[in-house]
């Protein structure tokens, strides 16, 4: 019987799997819950989970090198941006190559996940067959749950055409000769908007905020490969970078759209090589945000008013949880308090991978984040006190606050090399507390409560 802590894994997307070969690779005993009948998450086309918001013609936007896991590179045979099948084949690959996929309970949906009196943890799934463990680690993804315009536009009732979010986007061919509306200046708007551009009569591109569009190379280069510095301070760096922009393309005012009304750096980067072309070339017509709707048109905040067929909300997501109580965890307004991402001050047992938004690709930070659970498990880190992961919550809080954009996508939002550089730092302070502390172990080993024979 083990004598170290048992864990369960929420999901079997990028994250979760990055968080499970962690474990395998350090003995861990851990079993991974999947609602799908295979790995990938958001990557698998057409998942059946039923929650996977990848098109027809997804390629990531975050690039290959950049997007891999440490020790496992992508094919280099791939593209710099690979289409979504390349990256779903890649995270099956992965699973087998390190060998943990017999850890996976596929088709497992767990339904709830109630946290006992001494800490641990029971799971039941859809059919009600219910498990327990010492430790609980979330990684069920934030890219699923829609968030659509609260409140709705007004008209909204009244319109007699599609609307729909991004989320259930598959392909354009259903735009064919239909006048489309837009709304949003993230990524999917910028992905959606150039393919409708293609088939349909007419496509407006509608924001009730102004960005700064990024392509996808600079110097030759993918955008992010080219190197930032974590030392470099983050204004700076925003600064330098709006400076080529600028050099490169022009503002966006240059081509209709709406002035940003913030610098480079303090909003989630929207990354697309295709849409300022199309744009250009009358394909795409840029607007003020939705004012209101009637049977079939669209009127915009500047009283402009165009027929419309189609309206496509590509207006984010909710951060959500349905397994839990929501008197016990929730994210309202998508904020959510967890130390450097990943831990709830005061609850030893509880962990999330993958709940970042990175301007830098997830996998990576999910891959340390994996390696730090799995050093806590075992007792070779140790949280800080509650009281110190309140108070860095608290400065990280003000700081995110005075960085970026107020929206509800910037609430979980941290720069790739910055993060990983801070845990690489913390995690060395952490394996000091540990070596002072005898190395006990965080979350106590209750032998026998190891899944399906647990008690209930
Ligand atoms: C259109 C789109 C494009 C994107 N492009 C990029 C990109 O280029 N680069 C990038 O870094 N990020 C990108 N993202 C962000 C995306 O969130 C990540 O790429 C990645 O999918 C995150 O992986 P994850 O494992 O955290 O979540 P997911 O991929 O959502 O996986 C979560 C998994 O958990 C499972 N699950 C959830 N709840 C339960 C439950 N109760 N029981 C059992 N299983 C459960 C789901 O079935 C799913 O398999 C994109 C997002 C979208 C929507
Ligand atoms: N090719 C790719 O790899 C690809 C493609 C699509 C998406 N993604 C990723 O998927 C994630 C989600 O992207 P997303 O574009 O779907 O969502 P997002 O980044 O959250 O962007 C939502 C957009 O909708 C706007 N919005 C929200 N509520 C609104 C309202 N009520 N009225 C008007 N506008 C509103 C937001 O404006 P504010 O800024 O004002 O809040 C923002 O412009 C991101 O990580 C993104 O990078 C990647």
């Amino acid at each position: 019987m083990s004598t170290l802590p048992t864990a369960a894994i929420i999901g079997a997307g990028s994250s979760g799997i990055a968080a499970a070969k962690a474990l395998h690779e350090r003995g861990l005993m851990f079993d991974c819950f999947e609602a799908s009948d295979r790995v990938g998450g958001n990557w698998v086309f057409e998942n059946k989970n039923g929650v996977s918001a990848a098109y027809r013609d997804l390629h990531i936007n975050t690039s290959r090198d950049r997007m891999q896991f440490s020790d496992f590179p992508m094919p280099r045979s791939l593209p710099d941006f690979p289409h979504h099948t390349q990256i779903a084949a890649y995270f099956d690959a992965y699973v087998d190559h390190f060998g943990f996929r017999d850890r996976i309970s596929f088709e497992t949906s767990i339904e709830r996940a109630e946290q006992r009196a001494d800490g641990s943890w029971r799971l039941t799934d859809a059919q009600g067959k219910g498990r327990v463990y010492d430790m609980l680690v979330v990684a069920n993804g934030h890219h699923w749950d829609t968030r659509w315009p609260e409140p709705a536009f007004p008209g909204a009732d009244r319109f007699e055409g599609i609307q729909m979010h991004a989320h259930r986007y598959r392909d354009n061919a259903f735009l064919a000769g239909k006048d489309v509306v837009v709304l949003g200046m993230g990524n999917s708007a910028m992905d959606i908007a150039v393919e409708s551009s293609y088939v349909a009569a007419t496509t407006q591109l509608a924001a009730r905020r102004g960005a700064w569009i990024v392509p996808k190379y600079l110097f030759g280069k993918p955008l992010d490969q080219v190197n930032t510095l974590p030392k470099i301070p983050h204004w700076l760096s925003g600064r330098i970078s709006e400076a080529i922009v600028r050099l490169h393309t022009g503002r966006p005012e240059r081509y209709g759209l709406p002035r940003p009304d913030h610098h480079f750096g303090a909003a989630h980067p929207t990354v697309s090589g295709r849409i300022l072309d199309r744009i250009t070339h009358g394909a795409i017509a840029p607007r003020p945000n939705i004012a209101q709707l009637g049977p079939d048109w669209v009127q915009f905040a500047d009283g402009t008013q165009v027929h419309a067929d189609v309206v496509i909300y590509c207006t984010g997501y909710r951060i959500t949880f349905p397994f839990f109580d929501e008197d016990f965890l929730a994210a309202p307004g998508n904020r959510i308090e967890l130390y450097r991402g990943a831990f709830v001050p005061g609850n030893a047992s509880l962990a999330f991978v993958g709940l970042l938004q990175p301007l830098g690709a997830i996998m990576p930070l999910a891959e340390v984040q994996g390696r730090w659970i799995a050093e806590y498990l075992r007792g070779e880190y140790h949280l800080p006190s509650p009281r110190a992961m309140e108070a860095h919550l608290r400065r990280e809080g003000a700081r995110r606050r005075r960085r970026y954009v107020a929206s509800q996508r910037h609430t979980i939002q941290v720069d790739f090399d910055t993060y990983l550089y801070d845990l690489r730092r913390e995690r060395r302070r952490g394996a000091a507390r540990a070596a002072a502390a005898g190395r006990a172990l965080p979350v106590p080993a209750r032998a026998g409560r190891v899944g399906e024979g647990a008690p209930a």
